[in-house]
């Protein structure tokens, strides 16, 4: 029997089959081995005893044999599994996904550096606007044209969103005497229709400065610096008069067409500048709202878009993808 079991074992290539094996041999009932102690009973004592000796040696060695070769088979598996579930520790590692700063923030906090490092300091005010702030005190009485010129989005009659942050400067000259150098940068609203260069939320930066002597020189002088600063100390800045009604007198400016250095291109539609911001000597009745003596301290004030000039940093053609977060976009500031 054991020449037999041995040449069934040598074949055997696997777990399963040798279970198979052991079966044949050692399962209790049909066990070729255990059918053979069965029949022990038959013989004679002696007979019994020998040969009962045989059989459990015979039994013993096939239970060492299946054994072993079980042995075998699980060593072969773990050989392969580290073979093939290797991990190379040396393979760099996924790196991981950094967030960045959104253009329009980068610009704001670029924008109110600037400021602080002139003496200005940043203040801010509330989205949700009175009409009084928002355009009474700022020498905008119901029925003014101006009014017209910023479509607003109203909440109730005496409540709105905000058209611009100039309210601002309402609310601290109400709290603060003068000396004055503050900026306001925030969210502003109007209704209008979204396209390439609107959205009905985007961003301003308000200017004030109230002292006493100040002249519409400083206003120039002050602007220039800032916006060299902000663009490149070859920007040039013109001034146009114009009209708002909280200064006087107004002025639009103008900086020199940062793409084609004033040489005339698409951006600055062949002028050589582009409009970058309102600005004038604050209003006599605004100064009369507030309480101020207008008599004795002058001052003077400016807003600009700061989504208008992220657009011309980075040149940005449509400012929806300010908006839109699409990833591929942001990824490249
Ligand atoms: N508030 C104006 C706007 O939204 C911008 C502006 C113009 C602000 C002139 C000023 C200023 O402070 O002096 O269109």
């Amino acid at each position: 029997m054991w020449d037999e079991f041995c040449q069934d074992l040598e074949p055997v290539s696997g777990s399963g089959e040798l279970s198979d094996l052991q079966d044949k041999y050692l399962s209790r009932k049909r066990g070729l081995i255990s059918l053979e102690l069965r029949k022990l009973g038959a013989l004679t004592p002696q007979e019994r005893s020998e040969a009962g000796q045989q059989l459990n040696e015979l039994k013993a060695q096939v239970q060492a044999a299946l054994s072993e070769r079980q042995a075998k088979f699980k060593e072969e598996e773990r050989r392969l599994q580290l073979a093939t579930e290797r991990i190379d520790v040396t393979l760099p590692g996924y790196e991981a996904a950094r967030g960045g700063i959104h253009p329009l923030r980068r610009v704001w906090r670029q924008m109110e550096e600037i400021s602080v490092r002139m003496g200005f300091t940043v203040v801010s005010g509330p989205e949700i606007e009175s009409d009084y702030y928002n355009f009474e005190a700022l020498n905008i009485p119901k029925g003014h044209p101006a009014r017209d010129d910023q479509d607003t989005l109203y909440l109730s009659d005496s409540l709105l969103l905000r058209t611009h942050t100039s309210p601002v400067q309402i609310r601290t000259m109400e709290k603060q005497d003068p000396p004055l150098k503050i900026v306001v940068p925030g969210r502003v609203y109007r209704r209008d229709a979204t396209d390439a260069t609107h959205s009905p939320m985007f961003h301003q930066m308000e200017g004030l400065v109230v002292d006493e002597g100040i002249t519409l020189a400083d206003l120039k002088g002050t602007l220039e610096v800032f916006l060299k600063e902000l663009f490149s100390a070859d920007t040039q800045v013109r001034f146009r008069p114009s009209y708002f009604p909280f200064v006087e007198p107004g002025a639009e400016v103008d900086i020199s067409c940062i793409f084609c250095s004033g040489k005339g291109c698409r951006v600055c539609k062949s002028s050589g500048w582009i409009e970058i911001m309102g600005a004038g000597m604050v209003h006599s009745r605004v100064f009369e709202m507030v309480g101020y003596d207008w008599d004795k301290y002058t001052g003077f004030a400016w807003g600009m878009g700061i989504d208008r000039i992220a657009q011309l940093k980075y040149q940005v053609d449509d400012s929806r993808l300010f908006f839109e977060n699409d990833i591929r976009f942001l990824r490249q500031f």
